[in-house]
């Protein structure tokens, strides 16, 4: 199996990304399968890792940040891509001018990037559905700071996803690839 991709979704932005990811590197001819974080299983059996998270407060989800600690030693021997989901709305850049994508980097790449020298890191936009979000995000988004960059909707630019999991599925730490390795299990 070459590709894994493993998430760590909150409310299901995240994991649609990360299968999205895992179909497309599939339609591109190399196996590919989406997975929770906390359900990745032996990395060993893979040729490659992808590792998406949703942002919140600036951060990764814990349990991905802790997945890469965790298989630090692994996952710097495989060629590894990170993914982020996080900015919403429709403005490519925040109120001071700065692009949003740069801007929502969350505070941990740096250091995972330092461990394990992934291949790259994209910021993807997310999506927010106010009816699935918990009390306390809630409170948050009614903040006065918080409610201009927390609007509603869904704001994920699929072709710029589909096109970065092609960009993966070409590259050719994972060979060429064949038809009849096609297929996610999902
Ligand atoms: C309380 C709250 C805090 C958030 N904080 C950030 C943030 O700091 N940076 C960011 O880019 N996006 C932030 N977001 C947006 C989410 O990251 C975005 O909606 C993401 O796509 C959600 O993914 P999920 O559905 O997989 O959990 C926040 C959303 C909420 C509700």
């Amino acid at each position: 199996m070459p590709v894994l991709v493993v998430y760590a979704s909150k409310h299901g932005a995240t994991r649609e990304i990360a299968e999205r990811i895992a179909q497309t590197i599939a339609a591109a001819g190399q196996q590919a399968q989406a997975r929770p974080v906390t359900a990745a299983g032996d990395l060993n059996s893979y040729d490659a890792v992808v590792v998406g998270s949703a942002v919140y407060m600036g951060h990764w989800q814990k349990e991905a940040t802790e997945f890469i600690r965790r298989n630090r030693a692994v996952l710097a021997g495989h060629p590894v891509w990170l993914f982020s989901s996080g900015p919403l709305g429709t403005e490519p850049v925040d109120a001071q001018g700065q692009d949003l994508t740069v801007a929502a980097e969350p505070k941990e790449i740096a250091e995972l990037t330092a461990a394990i020298h992934p291949r790259g890191h994209r910021v993807f936009f997310g999506a927010l559905d106010p009816g699935r979000l918990g009390l306390g995000e809630r409170a948050i988004r009614k903040l006065p700071a918080a409610r201009a960059i927390m609007p509603e909707g869904d704001f994920r630019d699929w072709a710029q996803i589909e096109a970065w999991a092609r960009g993966i599925a070409a590259d050719p730490a994972l060979g060429t690839g064949s038809a009849d390795r096609t297929g996610t299990d999902s």
